[in-house]
């Protein structure tokens, strides 16, 4: 594993792998253990987007590594004004020895990857978000203690976070069901692999995916970049929300999870949202120790 692009390049075992050093580096950390796997290592963040969690639990899990982490804004670097991808890739492998993207485009992660000669580390993009799904793996694989004859369902959007997480439950075998409205499908290359695998199901009825499941998530309607189609989403998306109706649907310990930040009273109430504010918070955690176990994967050596 030299980078992390996309969760689909990445074999089961990587996954599990990245996850059971995270629980390590957890327990490590809720121990007082406090250990420099990255001591001196220099990791840039690049930000295209504005962040809350990515930014801080990478900058802090570097921090705790004994590495350093730069944040860079693509407002201030020569990108926002038109430098290439391949030339940043280049120089900034000349100082660094990782880089953490948040970007629109993913091929613009991969040319970083391509023209670059360092570890690149997905922060999001519009096609998935990796790093999101590593802590949530982590988080249900805490609460549930396994993987084995789990249902996930996914209502909402077909976005970023609905690709990561198919194909995070379908690499280490939890059944997933998607309710999403016909014309906010996820990618269609990954539903079709999905389906291929036997445990994705695409459905626009939101009862159906909830329908004993294990695991209920969701996601905003209007994803960054989308601001300007929030008013048609709102309406696109009316019944594509976990509430106190449709939660009586999944098994009677659910457990509801949400990537952040959350519009309450869109995809989710507020009292289902605060009834399972412990593993919301949990999975939010989770990043931190989860991204730790991404970094010292890829920057260690
Ligand atoms: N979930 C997540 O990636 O949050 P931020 O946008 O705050 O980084
Ligand atoms: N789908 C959301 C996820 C935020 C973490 C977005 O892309 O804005």
């Amino acid at each position: 594993m030299k980078h992390l692009l996309k969760l689909s390049d990445l074999t089961r075992e990587e996954i599990l792998s990245i996850l059971n050093l995270g629980d390590q580096l957890k327990f490590e950390r809720n121990n007082g253990i406090q250990k420099d796997y990255l001591k001196g290592k220099k990791l840039g963040m690049i930000f295209q987007k504005s962040s809350t969690r990515t930014r801080v639990s990478f900058e802090v899990g570097m921090y705790e590594l004994g590495g350093y982490a730069l944040f860079l804004s693509s407002n201030d670097l020569q990108i926002g004004r038109g430098e290439p991808v391949q030339d940043t890739a280049r120089v900034l492998s000349r100082y660094l020895d990782g880089i953490m993207i948040r970007t629109f485009a993913q091929q613009e992660v991969e040319d970083l990857a391509k023209y670059g000669s360092i570890p690149i580390i997905n922060g999001l993009t519009d096609y998935c978000h990796p790093c999101q799904v590593l802590a949530d793996l982590m988080t249900i694989r805490e609460y549930k203690g396994t993987f084995k004859g789990l249902k996930m369902a996914f209502i909402g959007d077909g976005n970023n976070m609905a690709n990561s997480l198919i194909v995070g439950a379908v690499k280490t075998g939890m059944q997933i069901s998607v309710a999403c409205p016909e014309n906010h499908l996820p990618d269609e290359k990954l539903v079709a692999w999905g389906k291929e695998s036997g445990l994705l199901t695409v459905t626009t009825s939101v009862k159906d995916a909830i329908e004993g499941a294990d695991v209920l998530y969701t996601d905003v309607w209007a994803s960054m970049g989308q601001e300007g189609e929030k008013k048609q989403r709102e309406n696109d998306f009316k019944g594509y929300q976990i509430n106190e109706e449709n939660i009586k649907g999944a098994k009677e310990d659910v457990m509801v999870m949400h990537c952040l930040p959350a519009h309450r009273g869109e995809e989710i109430t507020e009292g289902v949202f605060e009834a399972h504010a412990k593993e919301i918070f949990d999975e939010a955690e989770n990043r931190l120790h989860a991204q730790k176990a991404v970094m010292v994967k890829l920057l260690r050596y």
